[in-house]
């Protein structure tokens, strides 16, 4: 494990993109397994930035998101996937039909979780997948446990990461109660992992 220390947000921003643009141009047709958050916003600018000046190309890039919120569609502007499309995948050359985020809306998350792991085996699993890391240590949706399930699963979100995330809906009615997320097991069968922390109230989870 490398621990990289940035100055601040627009550094810590820019080495994540460094190291994601390097795994790009390293295997153009990569899979990454990408993560949502304040936390990527940045390293995603950074990219598409790079994009823009002709540095990187995502046309044969395929990805996988780490989780998304169980009843939610891709058009509610909270859930994952209308995130994902619009801080990332709208403004680079990434072929929609090569990205695929746990469908919230299916009316079976149990098959939809079998289905999503099958995804992930289809490509030849993940090459690098970024992570954010959630104030009470969560990673994409597994909440800190001694147990931890392997694959994609649906997760009851704890009262602390449905307050922490409330501040992106109207009230914290509106925050779904539960998720279909990647397992530790999938995560941690990536060739590589970036995870990401910036703050203060990181600090602890990081620890
Ligand atoms: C959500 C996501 C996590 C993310 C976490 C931290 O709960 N499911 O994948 O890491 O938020 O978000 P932020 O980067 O906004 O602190």
């Amino acid at each position: 494990m490398k621990i990289y220390a940035a100055k601040d947000y627009s550094d810590l921003s820019r080495k994540a993109a460094n190291l994601i643009s390097a795994q790009i141009i390293m295997k153009p047709d990569a899979v990454l397994g990408l993560a949502t958050g304040s936390t990527p916003v940045g390293a995603y600018k950074q990219l598409i930035a790079w994009y823009e000046e002709g540095d990187l190309d995502f046309s044969r890039i395929r990805s996988v998101n780490l989780d998304e919120y169980k009843g939610l569609s891709g058009e509610h502007d909270q859930s994952y996937r209308y995130f994902m499309n619009h801080n990332l995948f709208n403004h680079v050359n990434i072929r929609k039909e090569d990205t695929n985020v746990p469908n919230g809306l299916a009316e079976d998350a149990e098959a939809e979780c079998v289905r999503y792991n099958g995804v992930i085996a289809a490509m030849g699993g993940i090459d690098l997948q970024l992570l954010g890391i959630g104030g009470n240590g969560h990673i994409g949706f597994n909440e800190p446990s001694s147990v931890f399930e392997k694959g994609t699963h649906v997760v009851t979100l704890t009262e602390e990461t449905r307050q922490s995330n409330a501040r992106f809906f109207a009230s914290i009615d509106e925050v779904p109660t539960h998720a279909l997320t990647m397992g530790v097991g999938n995560i941690m069968s990536a060739r590589k992992i970036l995870l990401l922390a910036s703050g203060e109230a990181k600090a602890k989870a990081v620890y």
